[in-house]
């Protein structure tokens, strides 16, 4: 720019004629934005002194004081030097040619061109991650699987807890805190784990996470190494496996039959194989299936045999409609190899975030320790509150009045799935929980979750739980934890009618 005066040069920019949002921007705004423009394209040069402020106002017809803002600022953010006497200065910001890497040849596949495609922009584990993503977008009505009904939260009781914990918080209430999460909350819980859950534990072996997904998370970055072998069930909850390839497990499926996870004969070969074994024995997700009292004991003995540790995810075993809950496969194991995860997801509300996990006493420090470094701590003016409402009763009471809520849903979703769809296919896993499984006799369950859609009814397809879906039942998990009394026969009609449509669809491509 040396044979165009800066002057010149912004004024043929349109500086002060600039239209529109810009001119929107205070005068020192602009001018600052446009010398900066002109140094990161170059027109202004490393070492180039910029014109003195009063020189420049002149030209430009502003004045001395815009100018001086717009200097300074490139100065803070270190575009130009000033030296005082001499003048403003543009900075040598140019990378440094020698440090930097050449450019690959066009046959990478990282090139520059091809990463402007966001896919071969992202780690493979991004893309496995994003090809067999299992989160839904829609989280209401009927039939999301595995939502609580909010409508019946005790928003009084809550907020009042809330508030009273936010109202004067004490330094450590506002910190990171202990990673071991907050010590009132601790010993609230493990006291109702050991009285509702059969858990053996003192309140030291109590962490909390910000849910199962970060206990999983944690779970398999502390007992693992990428490429260490991990069992989960098949069918499986695809954030557990979302988690666990992404931590670079080796994931081997094991089939669920009607009394859970069945090991393969001889399945764990030698010591340390699997490392992990990840189960949802008081309800499996999806499938519904209880772990039977003889799975449970030889999961651990092969645990106690291959120095295995067992992942327990207790997600939602407080919704127990019939027999009485088995204890946890924790409360069994006298070895100390399973790790109970816990969550507040479904029995409070999803986006509370909160969940917790119970570890063998050894495990205790080496967790808390990873926790800090992960993922720092915090939530402890939630967790303050939490804690009280359990201490006072009100999470016992929440739990109580909830059950006989979701269990009227469910039998009311299980009968009218019989009575509108009974010759299409059979109810699966009706004990508990907030969803249950619609094993399908014809249809595919992919092209139902579509005309579903289609009709405002969310119908998750069973197949993709199965690490082999081609070669998968099919079936639809259906969610009543947040559809209304009144609204399950008008959805279960909608359904029908889906199912209706999928099969048209077929017949019509099977004509074609
Ligand atoms: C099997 C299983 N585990 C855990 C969770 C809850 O995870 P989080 O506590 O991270 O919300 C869910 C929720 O759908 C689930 O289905």
């Amino acid at each position: 720019m040396k044979s165009t005066p800066l002057a010149e040069w912004l004024l043929a920019q349109g500086l002060t004629s600039d239209a529109g949002q810009r001119n929107a921007m205070p005068m020192n705004r602009r001018l600052f934005e446009r010398i900066r423009e002109a140094i990161l394209h170059g027109q202004l040069q490393p070492g180039q002194k910029l014109p003195a402020s009063r020189e420049l106002a002149n030209e430009l017809g502003v004045g001395r004081n815009t100018v001086m803002h717009a200097y300074e600022r490139l100065d803070d953010e270190g575009y130009t030097a000033s030296q005082v006497g001499s003048g403003t200065f543009v900075n040598n910001t140019v990378p440094d040619p020698t440090v930097l890497p050449r450019l690959q040849q066009a046959s990478d596949p990282r090139t520059l061109t091809q990463q402007a495609s966001p896919a071969s922009a992202l780690s493979d584990r991004a893309l496995r991650l994003i090809a067999r993503a299992g989160a839904s977008e829609y989280q209401v009505g009927a039939f999301v699987p595995g939502v609580p009904d909010v409508a019946h939260f005790p928003h009084a009781i809550w907020n009042r807890l809330v508030a009273k914990t936010c109202r004067n918080p004490s330094a450590d209430l506002m910190g990171y805190g202990s990673s071991r999460g907050y010590p009132p909350l601790k010993r609230a819980l493990a006291e109702y784990l050991r009285l509702a859950r059969g858990v053996r534990c003192d309140d030291d072996q109590v962490v909390i996470t910000q849910g199962a997904h970060q206990a999983l998370d944690l779970c398999a970055r502390v007992l693992a190494d990428p490429g260490d072998e991990a069992w989960i069930e098949d069918p499986c909850y695809w954030g557990a496996r979302s988690v666990f390839d992404a931590a670079g497990l080796k994931l081997r499926a094991i089939p669920v039959d009607q009394d859970g996870l069945l090991p393969p004969a001889q399945g764990a070969t030698q010591k340390g194989e699997p490392r992990i074994i990840f189960v949802t024995p008081s309800h499996q997700y999806p499938s519904g299936v209880v772990m039977s009292l003889a799975r449970r004991r030889l999961l651990l003995e092969i645990a106690r045999r291959a120095g295995a540790w067992i992942i327990e995810d207790d997600y939602d075993s407080e919704f127990r409609y019939r027999n009485l809950p088995l204890p946890s496969l924790q409360g069994l194991d006298a070895h100390g190899r399973t790790i109970y995860i816990g969550s507040f997801s479904k029995s409070l509300y999803p986006g509370l975030r909160l969940g917790f996990m119970v570890l063998p006493e050894p495990l205790v420090d080496a967790f808390t320790r990873s926790q800090s470094e992960l993922y720092r701590g915090g939530h402890l003016l939630l967790q303050s509150a939490l804690a009280e409402f359990i201490r006072d009763g009100h999470y016992a009471a929440h739990v109580r009045r909830m059950r006989k809520i979701y269990g009227q849903r469910q039998a009311l979703l299980a009968a009218e799935l019989k009575r509108q769809l009974g010759g299409r296919g059979r109810v699966l896993g009706s004990e508990a929980g907030l969803h249950l499984t619609f094993a399908l006799n014809d249809a595919t369950d992919t092209a139902v979750e579509a005309t579903a859609l289609e009709r405002g009814i969310i119908a998750r397809p069973l197949s993709p739980y199965y690490a082999l879906p081609e070669f998968a039942p099919h079936g639809l998990v259906l969610g009543y934890g947040d559809v209304a009394d009144e609204r399950i026969k008008p959805a279960v009609a909608t359904l029908a009618a889906a199912l209706d449509a999928a099969d048209a669809q077929k017949h019509r491509h099977h004509r074609q």
